[in-house]
């Protein structure tokens, strides 16, 4: 299984504002211990919040695997915020999974969680659990997570059957963004939100060991937080869920299209990259760079013989 094996060195995060600053992560002297399903469903049992992010390559993995993240979601998210599409419908199997080994290379601890791109697991449920395979043996991953409530408890059920841990996704779900008329908040009203109990009731019938609520309101997160036994992962749902998870390109400021509202930027790596590259073109553009501290230099015995050899001495 990649990613599995060997310690990390301890790493220095560069991160900046305005100009170029360090914090240093030092690795734990434990290696941390690999984060389960069961522990998902202990945090909730003490009433500890469950932390979860995206991360779709190499080093996002290492970094917030050693900042301790409980959860890292290789996001179907990737095809908006990496890719540049439009929405998340276009993203295939193989775009999933070249990201989610990536990942698995760099995350030790967390539990590692696949996202189901669309149509991979509406169509069939035989189809269902053999792309639900696919992220455990070619990605690397621990778990998947598909999309939706009753309409999906068959396939739901097969993935749990196969040994496959699954994690539902309820309310604003992208992969219906043109069923749902935009991406809008869900669960407004009564009826909705009775619906979207019962579709949370189901997922737990069916096996899943959690589901993550997406852009609810808050008192209807904590109510369904309190009447399942799973945990609940909010996006836009409150405080009241048992755990948090924020798309990493939305909380690093690397996404500029636009911000939900329900974010909280930690950083805005996407102005600090643009003045990163600025300052390089200007470098180079003013032979600023490269300096003799870049340049690899050449023992002047060996240079004078180089010059007898091609006859310019
Ligand atoms: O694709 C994704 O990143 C997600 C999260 C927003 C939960 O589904």
């Amino acid at each position: 299984m990649p990613g599995r094996t060997g310690e990390k060195p301890a790493r220095t995060l560069p991160y900046s504002e305005g100009t170029l600053s360090t914090v240093s992560v030092s690795a734990p002297a434990q290696p941390r211990k690999k984060v389960t399903t069961l522990a998902f469903r202990q945090k909730k049992g003490r009433g500890e919040p469950i932390t979860m992010l995206t991360a779709y390559d190499y080093p996002t993995a290492l970094s917030m695997d050693a900042a301790g993240v409980d959860s890292i979601l290789v996001g179907d998210s990737l095809g908006m915020v990496v890719l540049g599409y439009a929405n998340t419908i276009p993203v295939t199997m193989e775009e999933m999974l070249h990201h989610c080994r990536a990942v698995a290379r760099g995350a030790q601890a967390a539990l590692l969680i696949g996202d189901m791109p669309f149509m991979s697991y509406q169509a069939e449920v035989g189809e269902a659990v053999r792309n639900a395979g696919r992220f455990l043996k070619e990605g690397g991953m621990d778990a998947v997570k598909l999309e939706g409530g009753r309409e999906r408890v068959e396939a739901v059920r097969a993935i749990v059957g196969a040994g496959i841990p699954v994690m539902g996704h309820l309310g604003l779900t992208p992969q219906s963004v043109h069923q749902l008329g935009g991406f809008r908040a869900q669960g407004k009203t009564a009826a909705a939100a009775k619906r979207l109990v019962e579709d949370a009731l189901i997922l737990e019938a069916a096996g899943c060991f959690s589901i993550v609520l997406e852009s609810v309101p808050a008192r209807l997160a904590e109510m369904i937080s309190k009447r399942i036994s799973i945990p609940t992962i909010g996006i836009g749902a409150g405080a009241g869920c048992d755990g948090q998870v924020l798309v990493t390109h939305d909380l690093l400021g690397l996404f500029d299209r636009f911000t939900p509202k329900f974010v909280k930027k930690y950083a805005d790596f996407h102005s600090e990259m643009q003045r990163a590259f600025a300052n390089y073109i200007e470098d180079v553009e003013t032979k600023r760079f490269p300096a003799p501290e870049h340049t690899v230099e050449m023992d002047e015995k060996e240079w004078e013989e180089l010059l007898k050899e091609i006859g310019q001495v």
